[in-house]
């Protein structure tokens, strides 16, 4: 099984620097990449991004969605246009969406519900604090989210999840690769526990992952993706995070 490396662009890029990172992107990627690839731009630029990735291995994924299928909820993008528009994956539950909308697990498990049942795989993040962590929180903290924002239906084949610890988003820290393998262990388990077999569930690290420590962070145990943030708004950088997947 390849790993995920998903480019979350988060609220950055414009058309012309959107097409330039994704078009070299799918001249690096050619008929094959080490890892398979989402690229996750900001809902303007998903039909640019998707005409030019369309054909190769690459992926489309949204940052977020809406759980209703249609209505009255200005601003917001369903689950079924996004998959209309050639969307596979959709990110819910960011932390920064966690707080910025006050977005609830059931929020996040309403949107991952949506999300599947419009045929997209929702990337569905979870991830404690800088506090709860050095309250000693962090199981009880990804225990919560984890049973909280996960579908009922959930399988290996229908989810991702991602472990962002908040502490290590765009701050340039980084988890132990202890910690992380520790983390990934108890999420599959609490997975396991929840919705069966659980070897084949991809979970996703997220959180300053680099050209430079993503070897590291895509080696160790439990790990089988990552979810970039700034590093995927750089075409070489991205491009190391990929050839670094083992
Ligand atoms: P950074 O890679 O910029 O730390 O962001 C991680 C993230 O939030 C990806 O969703």
């Amino acid at each position: 099984m390849k790993h995920l490396i998903a480019g979350n662009w988060k609220m950055n890029g414009t058309p012309a620097s959107a097409e330039a990172l994704a078009s070299g992107l799918v001249a690096r990627a050619k008929g094959a990449a080490k890892a398979d690839i989402a690229l996750c731009p900001p809902a303007p630029l998903l039909a640019l991004v998707g005409a030019k990735i369309s054909g190769s291995v690459i992926a489309l994924g949204a940052q977020d969605c809406h759980a209703d299928e249609k209505g009255a909820h200005t601003g917001d993008t369903s689950a079924l246009l996004l998959s209309e528009i050639g969307c596979r994956f959709v990110i819910v539950g960011h932390s920064e969406r966690r707080t910025d909308h006050g977005e609830t697990d059931a929020d996040v498990k309403a949107k991952a519900v949506a999300a599947m049942k419009a045929g997209l795989i929702p990337i569905i993040c979870v991830g404690e604090t800088d506090q709860q962590r050095e309250r000693g929180e962090t199981s009880s903290v990804i225990e919560r989210q984890v049973k909280g924002s996960l579908p009922d239906d959930a399988t290996s084949a229908n989810i991702v999840i991602a472990y962002e610890p908040v502490w290590a988003i765009g701050t340039g820290k980084t988890a132990t690769t202890a910690d992380i393998a520790t983390v990934h262990a108890y999420i599959r388990k609490i997975f396991e526990d929840g919705h069966g077999a659980a070897a084949a569930l991809k979970i996703l690290y997220g959180g300053s992952v680099k050209g430079s420590n993503a070897a590291a962070i895509l080696a160790t145990a439990g790990v089988t993706g990552a979810l970039v943030g700034g590093a995927s708004l750089d075409l070489e950088d991205f491009w190391r995070i990929v050839e670094a997947c083992p």
